[in-house]
């Protein structure tokens, strides 16, 4: 028995056919076939195994498998961590609420900061009725500008009064003095608060201009400074962006002087294509058009009035001869006002002094 067995497995072992599939499979021995050529004796075998594949497959399944229990694993590590964050935030939530019940703030105490008040038309809202100094944040806890203490005015009924938006409506109402005004350029409802401005009723035919100052009016040397914009001065003015923003809103024209005299130093090398002279806007875009030319032209005004001393150039300050000449005009576009910063070049041996005027609007 024990032969026949040995001798099977030897013709069995050669017989199997080697590729690997998942029917069962009928196998003749090879001893096994008749004279006939037909099989007398055959083997049915379970479907093949396909042994190193299988093996691969199943290694493979089990990295997976594995890959996935970590995956979960860490998710729900996270899963905790998060719900610990959500309940010290709850607790910190309590507290403030018990905090806040404890201490009952009062918004309509004079000079009592609360934060998150935007406007005096919210302290309105909040129930406040006794003109004052109040602090209001206008843009905001956590922007810009800081919270500030203005003059919130409640009429006898208890509402915000309209206050005048411009100097130009001050003239409407029959003001005609030069002076100080209380004006709210956006009007009582909105976030910038009423705040004062000097008038000149008498400039622009008495249309009532509204003037902001600034720390950079004085004529002012520049030398020393030959790359392209490498001279700054930033311009500092009387009132915040918020309230300039909102008076140039309220007014149909608004206008600065710039200025700039030069002597050998360049607004703009036009062969090179190179500005060595801009000005930046309120809210940080550069400009190479300069004042009375038109927006993008890289231009000025001497341009605009066919007076520029070359006929080659559109800026007098482009020729760049030992000579001592100018560029000036007025900046009307409103987008790009008021006027934040000064850059200048090509001052290294050369020589130039800017002027900024006053930020004027009216109408
Ligand atoms: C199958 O046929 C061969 C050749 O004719 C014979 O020697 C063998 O004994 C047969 N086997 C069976 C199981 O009938
Ligand atoms: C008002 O403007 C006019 C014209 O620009 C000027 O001459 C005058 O000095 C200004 N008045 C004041 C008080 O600033």
């Amino acid at each position: 028995m024990g032969t026949i067995t040995a001798l099977f497995l030897a013709f069995f072992s050669v017989a199997i056919p080697l590729s690997c599939g998942h029917n069962t499979q009928q196998v003749c021995l090879r001893t096994s076939y008749g004279d006939d050529g037909q099989c007398n004796f055959s083997l049915v075998l379970p479907p093949s195994s396909c042994g190193s594949e299988q093996e691969k497959d199943t290694k493979q399944l089990q990295e997976v498998t594995q890959g996935l229990t970590e995956q979960v694993e860490e998710l729900q590590l996270q899963k905790q961590g998060l719900s610990i964050k959500v309940d010290q935030l709850d607790d910190e939530l309590t507290k403030l609420k018990r905090e806040g019940r404890q201490t009952a703030v009062d918004p309509c105490a004079e000079g009592h900061r609360l934060p998150g008040v935007l406007s005096c038309y919210q302290l309105l809202k909040l129930g406040c009725s006794e003109s004052g100094l109040y602090v209001v944040d206008p843009d905001g806890p956590g922007y810009g500008e800081k919270p500030m203490e203005v003059e919130c005015t409640f009429d006898s009924a208890g509402n915000l009064p309209v206050l005048p938006r411009t100097c130009s409506d001050l003239v409407q109402e029959g003001e005609t003095k030069s002076r100080t005004y209380t004006i709210d350029p956006d009007g009582p409802y909105f976030s910038v608060p009423a705040f004062q401005v000097y008038c000149n009723m008498t400039a622009e035919d008495g249309a009532g201009v509204t003037i902001f100052g600034h720390d950079s009016e004085t004529r002012t040397h520049v030398h020393g400074f030959e790359h392209p914009g490498s001279y700054k001065r930033t311009v500092t003015y009387e009132a915040s962006v918020d309230q300039i923003r909102a008076l140039i809103d309220a007014s149909e024209s608004c206008k600065q002087f710039i200025k700039y005299e030069c002597w050998g130093s360049l607004i703009r090398d036009t062969n090179k294509d190179v500005s060595y002279a801009w000005w930046v806007t309120w809210d940080c875009r550069e400009k190479n058009y300069w004042g009375g030319a038109s927006p993008g032209s890289k231009e000025c005004e001497c341009m605009v009035t066919g007076t520029c001393g070359s006929p080659d150039h559109p800026c007098n300050c482009n020729i760049n001869d030992d000579v001592w000449r100018e560029d000036s005009g007025f900046l009307t576009h409103k987008d790009d006002l008021p006027v934040k910063q000064l850059r200048f070049g090509d001052t290294g041996e050369e020589n130039g002094y800017h002027t900024l005027g006053k930020l004027m609007c009216f109408g």
